[in-house]
């Protein structure tokens, strides 16, 4: 164990880039520290050293969150190290790119196994420490398509939902320990997330992901920062992204309307891509 806990003590799933390494450095400038996991040992090893450079105290362990016994072997690891943890940020996940009907079983598990399992593990592997400890912050990553499901997105959308929906049962019963659990819904954001979208999104032909804005990823670690500790059920970016929300409760068809221009801009796309090809 170390001589001196840093504090708080930060474990990140999926910090080998974007929203992940941007929140491990936001908490290592503080002194944190920060347990991080992904599958790339490489990439780890060097936000470790950036992690460090900056004033935070950084382990990696590579985790892929989709194996169940490897989530458990990461907060193993952080609690070994640092006797506890303070915040747990279930981040990784990937895209699915295609219509519902037209994807394969194995294509809607594989993304279940990463972008719910994974949530669903480090959870389950962070919650019982922090009702020990009897304080502790858990955020998991949705995004605004958890809030309201997009065309040729459907898998992932149904991961995201289904984070929301297991992360507000959690809130209220990990509040009986004290235990803050918050949701976080991102709008687009500048990370390698559109590149590493399955079966051929097809964004080069896409007047909306060209020319749509998107947050730095920095933004979304800075809110979490901010957050840790407080009374935050959700957090959801960007006003674009609060609209969409609200109008999908209040009057869904309208919702419905606007994915009408998403959609229909992403099937030019698609067409202008079998063009080329
Ligand atoms: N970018 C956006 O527009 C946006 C919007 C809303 C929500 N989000 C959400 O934000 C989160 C972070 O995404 P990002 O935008 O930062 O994308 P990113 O740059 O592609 O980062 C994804 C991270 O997840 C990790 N990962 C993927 N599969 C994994 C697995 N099986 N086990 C462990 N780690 C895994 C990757 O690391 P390895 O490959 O090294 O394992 C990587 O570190 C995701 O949950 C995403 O759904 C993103």
């Amino acid at each position: 164990m170390a001589q001196t806990t840093p504090t708080p003590v930060v474990v990140i799933t999926g910090a080998s880039s974007g929203i992940g390494a941007e929140t491990a450095l936001a908490f290592a400038r503080r002194g944190a520290g920060v347990v991080l996991a992904a599958r790339r040992a490489d990439r780890l090893a060097a936000l470790v050293r950036d992690c460090q450079g900056v004033g935070g105290v950084a382990i990696g362990v590579t985790t892929d969150v989709a194996e169940a016994d490897q989530v458990q072997a990461l907060v193993a690891a952080a609690v070994e190290q640092f006797g506890r943890i303070d915040v747990m940020v279930n981040n990784a996940g990937y895209g699915q790119f295609g219509r519902v009907h037209e994807l394969s079983d194995e294509d809607m598990r594989r993304i279940f196994d990463v972008n719910f399992f994974g949530v669903f593990y480090g959870c389950k592997a962070a919650a019982p420490v922090m009702i020990r400890q009897r304080s502790g912050h858990i955020f998991n990553i949705s995004s605004i398509i958890g809030k309201r499901g997009s065309p040729f997105h459907g898998a992932y959308c149904a991961t995201k939902f289904a984070v929301a929906g297991l992360t507000d049962s959690m809130r209220v019963e990990l509040a009986h320990w004290g235990v803050r659990v918050t949701l976080v819904c991102p709008a687009l954001t500048e990370t390698q997330f559109s590149a590493n979208v399955r079966d051929g999104e097809p964004r080069s032909e896409s007047k909306y992901l060209t020319r749509a804005a998107k947050m730095p990823a920095r933004k979304v670690a800075l809110k979490i920062v901010e957050a840790v500790g407080k009374r935050r059920p959700q957090i959801v970016f960007t006003a674009g992204g609060k609209f969409l929300v609200a109008v999908n409760a209040l009057w869904p068809s309208a919702a419905d309307r606007i994915m009408k221009y998403y959609h229909d801009d992403l099937l030019g796309a698609i067409q202008r891509t079998n063009e080329t090809s």
